[in-house]
């Protein structure tokens, strides 16, 4: 296999607990999709560079690990800009739901949409997330809410993984909202969405269990089935949790040893405890935030103190987040929530990976992927502090290069 030597580079390796994990003068050995030796360019030994087959001249640019965004629903029919009209009026996100608009306006879009349009649209939006770095993606169902069409949003993010070039995690969100069809009847629907689990996942189209544990979603009760459908496949879960209210969804996915819980706003002090105990990540989600102008944050300094590792992630959706810009999210996090530009870096890459369970990334350092991105940057913290602009230079993933 073919040996690259990536030199004349700043890394920023976040390999170590804290830190920018900073070689100034770095160089960095691929083999295939591997990332073979990272280092000191001073200390590469010459055995190790023996057989490399290209060098890249990286001109003291700034290399980070690439970008993971572990919170997305890109694949979905239409868009909300009406309802975004309607929140300027003056309705809330909850009463739009409550009559009948929100989710339920992109499953009626998302069912009347055919998978070849879908694929078109969802990929053009991953292309936008991929120029801005990102080289791992998950990717929510939830806007089916049929078997056929759960089916169908799954098939699409899994294409997207084998064609674009990049990673693609498929997260099953049946317990999103509930389907017209299934009105009045909400525990015959948690029983459906149960159902319909075994037949997707011998599909190969899940990699984990997500729920929205609401007020206007799913009750602790309900989602406790669908976890327990989870648990009996073997599947990892997660939550959208305390989003706009605390309904103690947290505990409960603790309890099943979730990978994350997401959004957060209204976490409690015991929610906190419980993530603490189970090594749960906590997803804070700057653009729903922003979008839906919440003001209650989430207990960032909190979740800090109890050691609850932070990610962050666009949740990019049509109706709370139709952001597309990863930076974006890094420059939030930090204005809104207060983070360090190093926690949000953090946020997208080590700790984006452990909520996706996935230990082959999020760092650079040897025998991980080589899935890196190059910045026209004199140091990472400029990737948080400046927005509206993209100093992505080249995005590697898996070996390959945006520029080859
Ligand atoms: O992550 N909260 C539930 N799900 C999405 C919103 C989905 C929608 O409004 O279409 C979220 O914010
Ligand atoms: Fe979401």
């Amino acid at each position: 296999m073919s040996r690259v030597l990536w030199h004349n580079a700043r890394l920023a390796t976040l390999d170590g607990e804290q830190g920018w994990g900073w070689i100034e003068q770095g160089a960095m050995l691929t083999e295939g999709a591997q990332i073979l030796w990272v280092g000191e360019a001073s200390q590469l030994s010459p055995e190790l560079a023996e057989g490399t087959l290209r060098r890249h001249d990286l001109g003291g640019a700034v290399v980070t690990p690439g970008l993971i965004d572990c919170h997305t629903h890109l694949v979905y029919g239409g868009q909300r800009a009406h309802e975004f009209e309607l929140r300027l009026q003056g309705a809330s996100y909850e009463e739009i739901a409550r009559a009948g608009g929100g989710i339920r306006s992109s499953v009626a879009a998302t069912r009347e949409a055919d998978e070849s349009l879908l694929f078109k649209q969802a990929a053009r939006r991953a292309k936008a997330l991929m120029d801005e770095g990102v080289c791992t993606l998950e990717v929510k169902s939830g806007y089916g809410l049929s078997l056929e069409a759960e089916a169908k949003m799954l098939r699409v993010a899994r294409r997207m993984g084998s064609d674009l070039g990049l990673t693609v995690c498929t997260t099953y969100l049946g317990a999103h909202a509930l389907p017209p069809e299934y009105a009045d009847r909400q525990d015959d629907y948690v029983q459906a969405v149960c159902d319909w689990l075994p037949a997707l996942q011998a599909q190969g189209l899940v990699d984990a269990v997500d729920a929205f544990c609401e007020g206007i979603g799913f009750t602790p009760a309900q989602t406790r089935l669908v976890f327990e459908a989870a648990k009996r496949l073997g599947l990892p879960v997660k939550l959208h949790a305390e989003q706009l209210s605390d309904q103690g969804g947290t505990q409960l996915a603790c309890e099943f040893g979730a990978l994350s819980c997401d959004h957060l706003e209204y976490l409690s002090t015991e929610g906190i405890g419980a993530m603490a105990r189970s090594g749960t990540v906590a997803v804070l989600l700057p653009g729903a935030y922003y979008f839906l102008r919440e003001t209650k944050l989430p207990p960032v300094h909190a979740l800090r103190e109890a050691g609850v590792p932070i990610a962050l992630a666009t949740d990019h959706n049509p109706g709370t987040s139709p952001v597309l810009s990863p930076l974006l999210m890094l420059n939030m996090a930090c204005t809104l929530f207060r983070l360090t530009p190093e926690e949000s870096l953090r946020g997208m890459t080590v700790q984006a990976a452990l909520a996706l369970g996935l230990a082959d990334r999020g760092r650079l350092a040897a025998g991980l992927r080589a899935d890196f991105c190059v910045w026209d940057v004199e140091h990472p913290r400029e990737l948080a502090y400046y927005f509206g602009r993209n100093p992505l230079l080249q995005r590697v993933c898996g070996g390959k290069s945006s520029r080859d």
